[in-house]
């Protein structure tokens, strides 16, 4: 398995320290590089380092608190403009979510996914505090920091999850 998989941990707890923009920008890099249907890429980000801003989306749900404690976040995006068939997007930005969170922990960060889609108060919470146009379609905010937290391996593998071929109770 992947290191990065196998230690990623939702992580609440961030200390005071910057995180560099290279690492932001690799970070982009592995949420961009997300498989999306057809190839649509249908995603933006907003990257938040204003602590007014950071207080603000901290308040659009009730287990965001600890965003206001991260040094920035992500804001994960759909662009109405390039959905092409409905619900797919949804799925593209599932994977991008996730490559984003990987990326972090490989980074030596501390993440947490947020959910903001498709819950319309949040939804539109979110809209209302990044000040985005119509086309775009807030669907997760993604806290990022460092961490003294240790991110502990907890093993999910359950083989009665499995089948082969046929389902079988
Ligand atoms: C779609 C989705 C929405 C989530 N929403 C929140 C959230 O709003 N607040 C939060 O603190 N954690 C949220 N989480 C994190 C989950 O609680 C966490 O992934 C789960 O408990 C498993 O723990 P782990 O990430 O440490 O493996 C969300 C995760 C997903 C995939």
């Amino acid at each position: 398995m992947l290191e990065a998989i196998k230690i990623r941990r939702s992580i609440r707890t961030y200390i005071n320290k910057k995180v560099e923009e290279e690492k932001i920008e690799e970070i982009l890099r592995a949420a961009m590089q997300a498989p999306s249907s057809k190839g649509a890429c249908p995603w933006e980000f907003v990257v938040v380092d204003d602590n007014e801003v950071l207080e603000k989306l901290s308040k659009c749900q009730h287990r965001a608190r600890h965003i206001k404690y991260a040094n920035i976040c992500i804001v994960v995006l759909g662009n109405k403009d390039k959905f092409i068939k409905p619900g797919k997007w949804i799925q593209d930005l599932g994977a991008s979510t996730q490559n984003l969170m990987l990326e972090a922990t490989n980074q030596g960060l501390a993440s947490c996914w947020v959910g903001v889609f498709p819950k319309n108060k949040v939804v539109n919470k979110v809209r209302e505090t990044l000040n985005l146009p119509e086309k775009l379609v807030p669907y997760a905010i993604v806290p990022i920091g460092y961490s003294e937290e240790e991110n502990v391996f907890i093993d999910r593998f359950d083989k009665s999850k499995i089948h082969r071929n046929l389902y079988k109770k």
